[in-house]
């Protein structure tokens, strides 16, 4: 059985038993700025696990493309994965416990065919916030599991929450059992040492944890599941790793062919790294300097560090993209579509990174010899912080390159640097809500001109109340909201647009001043958060069409910004619309 058949198999058995099958949200969420990835499989549910009615119904299945990066610097040991799939299913206040678990057992001895000796399974043992959770523990014992393989655990094993608000609740966890040696007499399906690996955790989610750390009852009572493919398909064919599957079998052959300098665990971040910005970017993702695109960045900085430590030559990567998409296309199709965009974005995230690393070497060389000659075994945080802040020399490739000569950083240090500087900096908060003006690329530094001949020409066309609520700029496109009461008309939409490519036609200059922040209100000049400003401030104005507080930068003339296209104007919030904008060069 491959990956793909554990899928399909899994997808019918549910929709067998009155499940709808739906399609796999994207990566990146939509519209949902509080988190960077998709991290499971309930997060694009939450509205209807919290009682919305799903279009679909109450009971629902799906495969899931998922990210997770906190463990990304254990990536290139034997399991950890940043991109990974997972199959769930979920009752919508239908179903709960007694289902639930006959099905799932159900799936893994018959349509999968596990002996039930080789699985476990762990209930939660209760305490002040839910009871012990007995029933789950009956119902497993009637469908067979034997006595002792039913361990009772509290709520770090056995209790489900997406972060630290929301819709959560107490699970059941099924583990299969490898065969290895117990690694002692207390040896568990908790105990990390490998013999057991979790499979499937099926949360019985009718709690809300709320902000204060309070829980309360759910409108109704939902079962939410996920099953990590990867792992399972790993296990079903008895391999000891995902990588000795056909998920990356190819890659990881084709990597040790190339290599002049094999290395397991560089060829496994080079393939694991590879495949999860593959799919990031497939679902929209773009390297940037901030949140996502700074995951994806390093990502794809990491693989091509760990590409240059095989002694691969780089020109190898255009094989080794088609290679994976040819591989993995039949699971995902959108990377074949995609394969164009995949490939010049991960190229000329490369090259942009060899250019920073041959330069951040020289430096790191430098800071290096001076350590050791003070005798020290970690770089301290103020060397890091400037082979960030001169060189663009990222942490994380300071620290991989530290490890490679027994050294360490100092992360810590580094991090506090880092927030006063970010702090210190005129752009600080204002920054973020601009959406990472920290990527100052000539194309991001467009957009943020344009943004303001928007915030202006709104103010004409719509209504002079219309205020900027937010904004994010990636180097493809602007998205712009405001307040607004109403959906644009196609009128008011033309004559936007109309309006700043006057502005752009008209060449006007953009301008810098500083100020007191009080002059500057006085002056009329358009602000966003204004507690958010320090006593003296930046004012961009474009010729007499836009005054802004900004920390900028912008481009010198409006000349320089191409055509202006409105591309989508949608809802964002109640009063607030959005605008989304491109450029054309
Ligand atoms: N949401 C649960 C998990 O991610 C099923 O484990």
């Amino acid at each position: 059985m491959r990956a793909i058949d554990i899928r399909n198999k899994y997808l019918k058995f549910f929709e067998s038993h009155g499940h709808k099958v739906i399609p796999s949200a994207p990566l990146i969420p939509e519209n949902d700025p509080s988190v960077l990835f998709t991290t499971a499989g309930m997060q694009p549910l939450v509205p209807y696990l919290l009682g919305e009615k799903h279009p679909e119904g109450k009971r629902l299945t799906d495969f899931q493309k998922c990210v997770r990066t906190v463990d990304i610097d254990e990536v290139g040991d034997n399991r950890h994965l940043t991109y990974f799939e997972m199959l769930g299913n979920w009752s919508l206040g239908d179903y709960f416990k007694e289902e639930s678990i006959r099905m799932s057992f159900e799936f893994l001895t018959k349509e999968l065919g596990i002996p039930i000796e080789k699985l476990s399974v762990t209930v939660f043992a209760g305490d002040e916030d839910a009871p012990r959770d007995e029933e789950s523990a009956s119902i497993w014992k009637e469908v067979g599991m034997p006595e002792d393989h039913i361990y009772y655990f509290g709520k770090d094993d056995n209790w489900w929450i997406a972060g630290e608000e929301g819709p959560c609740g107490p699970d059941t966890e099924m583990f299969y059992d490898t065969g290895k040696e117990p690694c002692s007499k207390d040896c568990n399906p908790s105990c990390s040492c490998g013999k057991y690996v979790e499979i499937w955790n099926n949360v019985f989610m009718e709690y809300y944890k709320s902000k204060d750390g309070t829980y309360s009852k759910l409108k109704q009572q939902n079962v939410d599941t996920g099953l990590g493919l990867e792992r399972m398909n790993m296990l079903l064919q008895g391999k000891e790793t995902p990588y000795d599957t056909e998920i990356f079998a190819p890659i990881m052959e084709k990597l040790s062919k190339l290599a002049k300098k094999d290395d397991i665990t560089s060829r496994r971040i080079v393939a694991e790294h590879l495949r999860s910005s593959m799919m990031i970017i497939s679902d929209g993702g773009r390297p940037s300097n901030v949140d996502r695109g700074y995951v994806l960045r390093r990502l794809i900085r990491r693989m091509t560090r760990h590409l240059n430590k095989l002694e691969i030559d780089l020109n190898e990567l255009f094989g080794l993209i088609d290679l994976n998409i040819d591989n993995l296309k039949e699971m995902y199709p959108d990377l074949a579509k995609n394969r164009e965009i995949i490939k010049q974005v991960l190229i000329e995230e490369k090259d942009k990174f060899m250019k920073t690393l041959a330069h951040g070497e020289k430096e790191f060389e430098k800071a290096m010899a001076r350590i050791k000659s003070q005798n020290s075994q970690k770089i301290d945080g103020q060397t890091v912080f400037r082979l960030y802040d001169t060189y663009g020399f990222p942490p994380e490739v300071t620290s991989d390159l530290a490890k490679e000569q027994g050294f360490e950083i100092d992360m810590e240090e580094f991090q506090k640097l880092y927030k006063e500087h970010q702090e210190k900096s005129r752009m600080g908060s204002e920054q973020k809500f601009k959406g990472g003006l920290a990527d100052q690329s000539p194309e991001t530094i467009c957009y943020h001109t344009a943004t303001h001949l928007l915030n202006a020409a709104l103010k004409i066309v719509v209504n002079k109340d219309v205020h900027q609520k937010g904004s994010n700029i990636t180097q493809e496109r602007m998205r712009f909201d405001f307040s607004c009461d109403h959906k644009l008309t196609d009128e008011e939409k033309q004559k936007t647009e109309d309006l700043v490519n006057e502005w752009i036609r008209e060449a006007l200059p953009v301008t810098v001043e500083e100020m007191k922040k009080e002059d500057a209100i006085q002056s009329g000049a358009e602000c966003m958060f204004i507690e958010k400003y320090p006593d003296i401030v930046t004012v961009y104005s474009i010729g007499n069409v836009s005054k802004e507080l900004c920390g900028g930068p912008h481009v010198k003339n409006t000349s320089e910004l191409g055509t202006f296209k409105i591309k989508k104007e949608e809802a964002s919030s109640a009063g607030v619309r959005r605008i989304k904008a491109i450029l054309e060069k």
